[in-house]
């Protein structure tokens, strides 16, 4: 008997069990008063959990495991070579890509209209010559490839190879060409001001970790060819 009456309870549909109406309704009250409360203990502590797993060094190491993706060396973004149909030569030695020629050149004409004058070190670098500039100097200068890294990038991850980057100086400072000392020419200083209108923009600033400071290295970003090939690098990843 005492067994029917047990499964008698489960014929019983849920919203119709009484056996909370024997409870002190103002125990009912109270949970409910303080049920506010509860949610926002909840919120705050789940909310500190999360950013404890943020900070958790398992969760950094996976984000700089996704900052190694774009597939730096040293530092450096990977570069493919500019197919040589799109290279024109601006001067006998100096060759760019061609979407950025005649920005370069009003540039350059701008400059001289305000009593700047621009000359041009290096443009167009193809990867073979890249690879002579990284490890024969690197050679040379008894270097390790962290500290060669610093001023040239490994072949295949150079600017100059995509036709876009430009070295700049001073015509009437030649002594500060490819030198820390440029930023304080005349020209830099301009440049600094008006490059911009050009679409040229400094490549290695001051914040770099991996990469000095290159005052007279500008890249070339007029053109969506040149937007998609400096995409990652202005992402700043
Ligand atoms: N000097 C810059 C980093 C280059 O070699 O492309
Ligand atoms: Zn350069």
């Amino acid at each position: 008997m005492e067994q029917n009456e047990d499964l008698n309870q489960f014929d019983i549909p849920i919203a119709k069990r009484t056996y909370l109406s024997n409870s002190n309704p103002l125990i009912l009250k109270k949970i409910l008063i303080i049920s506010p409360f509860l949610c926002l203990l909840f919120t705050i502590f789940a909310f500190r959990s999360i950013r404890n797993i943020e900070q958790s060094p398992l969760i950094s190491f996976n984000s700089q495991a996704k900052r190694n993706h774009d597939h730096r060396i040293l530092g450096h973004l990977p570069y493919n070579e500019i197919p040589k149909e799109k290279l024109v030569f601006i001067e006998p030695y100096i060759e760019v890509h061609i979407d950025m020629r005649d920005s370069l050149l009003n540039m350059k004409e701008e400059a001289k209209k305000d009593g700047i004058y621009l000359v041009f070190l290096s443009g167009y670098r193809s990867i073979n010559l890249q690879n002579d500039i990284f490890y024969s100097l690197k050679s040379i200068r008894n270097q390790e490839a962290t500290e060669r890294a610093r001023v040239s990038a490994p072949p295949g991850y150079s600017e100059h190879s995509t036709g876009f980057a430009i070295d700049i100086g001073d015509a009437t400072k030649r002594e500060t060409d490819f030198e820390k000392e440029f930023e304080n020419t005349d020209a830099f200083k301009w440049l600094i001001k008006n490059a911009a209108k050009f679409h040229f923009k400094l490549s290695f600033n001051k914040n770099n970790k991996f990469i000095d400071y290159e005052p007279w290295h500008w890249r070339y970003e007029g053109s969506i060819e040149a937007l998609k090939v400096f995409e990652t690098s202005n992402r700043g990843l």
